[in-house]
């Protein structure tokens, strides 16, 4: 039986020029493996940084990049361009493109273009973080905050002027993310009614915890909540009705999903058990083992004498406990197994100690890249043994796991 295909998404992709213009081949690439429609448009200075013909080349369409192109205004006006997406997406966005949008400049292809659509906008800032915490550019933001402009990010970092801070563009898949999330947001509406999940509940679990040593200071771990935010978006766009956890993260809430924001492991637990009952539970944070019993109320002096001890308390473990839970149990468990050596072993021996239903267990050893990556490579277990999934980007494995719960529950109730 061959399913009814909704007509594929578009994007129009204005390129303005910043260093990270390079990124936005990336960013094309991914947009289009998920099927989405990508159309670009370049300003003069991001031609100093990507050619035209790569860009070409990997939309595999023409690229906009002058508004007096007697050809192109053939081909396709400057205001039918405006229109012809679903969604304009401004990255790199640099100060100066920011600037000329909130103040209405129409000088080029990319704000006449801007000016003219009725669509809605996004945009990934990207700029020098002196720039970007400059008063100009605070009041251009907000201005176009106002006017629904969507902002991915900046986020912190290196930059490619030596300096580091705020102002970093968002990687590619995380742009990418968010704008599936901003397509998909009726579906997201109508996947409640009819998606195969509609009705049920999950909670998901994502990120560090962060466990404080003194007021200014904690432990914590490299995990960047990318996997668990992805899977909550996953579940949401299936029909369920999801709370997230979240730990600590640089990341945008996910759209259609309830986030709750916590710091400690404890917080996380008691935010998970406040959201009972539900179907399904996915622990997919990276829960610190361990806090600081007897945490310094005090900053910690260097000149006390002596070096501080930190003594330790082990954390309750989340994912143990709502397996545990008696009668308000989800009815699915899904826990994660982050190991270093002997993956496959010690997952399966991890799935029983904590009575969860499936684990994926991934490698995270150094040189592996997932913790804080972009890909993560799975391998599935449940009662009956274990199941390799193919290296894919988290986004995949959230889509995949979406896909296996709801089977699951299908089969269920059949
Ligand atoms: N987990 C949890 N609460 C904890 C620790 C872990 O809910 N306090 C969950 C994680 O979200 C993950 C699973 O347990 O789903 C396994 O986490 P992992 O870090 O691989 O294992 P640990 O339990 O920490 O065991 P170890 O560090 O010894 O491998």
């Amino acid at each position: 039986m061959s399913e009814a295909k909704a007509d594929p998404k578009r994007v129009l992709l204005i390129i303005s020029g910043g260093i990270a213009a390079y990124k936005s081949l990336e960013l094309i690439r991914l947009l289009r493996r998920q099927g989405v429609g990508v159309r670009c448009v370049m300003t003069k200075a991001a031609e100093q940084f990507v050619t035209p013909l790569s860009v070409s080349a990997l939309s595999e369409d023409k690229v906009y990049t002058d508004l007096f192109s007697l050809t192109d205004e053939a081909e396709m006006g400057h205001i039918q361009l405006s229109r012809s997406a679903d969604l304009l997406v401004v990255a790199p966005a640099t100060a100066d493109i920011l600037a000329r949008m909130a103040n209405g400049n129409a000088n080029d292809i990319a704000t006449t273009v801007l000016l003219a659509t009725d669509k809605p906008v996004m945009a990934a800032p990207a700029m020098n973080v002196r720039m970007w915490t400059h008063a100009a550019t605070r009041a251009n933001i907000a201005t176009l905050q106002q006017r629904g402009v969507e902002m991915i990010g900046p986020v912190e970092g290196d930059m490619a002027c030596g300096e580091f801070g705020f102002g970093r563009m968002s990687e590619p898949a995380e742009i990418a993310a968010a704008v599936m999330a901003r397509l998909d947001t009726p579906g997201t509406q109508k996947a409640a009614q009819t998606g195969p999940l509609a009705g049920r509940s999950a909670i998901v679990t994502s990120g560090p915890t962060h466990e404080p040593i003194d007021p200014v200071r904690y432990i914590a771990n490299r995990s960047s909540g990318r996997q668990g935010h992805a899977i909550a978006e996953a579940l949401a766009r299936a029909g369920a009705q999801v709370t997230l956890v979240a730990g600590p993260t640089r990341l945008a809430d996910p759209v259609g999903v309830e986030t709750v924001h916590v710091e400690t492991a404890q917080q996380m637990l008691d935010a998970c058990l406040a959201a009972l009952p539900a179907d399904i539970a996915v622990c997919a944070a990276a829960v610190a083992d361990w806090r600081v019993s007897g945490k310094a109320e005090q900053k910690l002096k260097k000149d006390s004498g002596a070096l501080p001890t930190l003594t330790l308390a082990e954390n309750p473990d989340i994912l143990a406990t709502l397996s545990r839970q008696g009668p308000t149990r989800p009815r699915l468990v899904v826990g994660f197994a982050a190991e270093t050596e002997a993956v496959l072993e010690h997952a399966i021996a991890k799935r029983k100690r904590k009575g969860c239903d499936w684990i994926l267990a991934n490698d995270v050893s150094e040189g592996t890249g997932t913790f804080g990556g972009d890909n993560n490579r799975i391998h599935f277990i449940d009662q009956n043994g274990h199941d390799d999934w193919p290296e894919s980007t988290k986004a995949e494995v959230a889509q995949n796991l979406a896909r296996k719960i709801a089977e699951h529950f299908a089969k269920d109730s059949s």
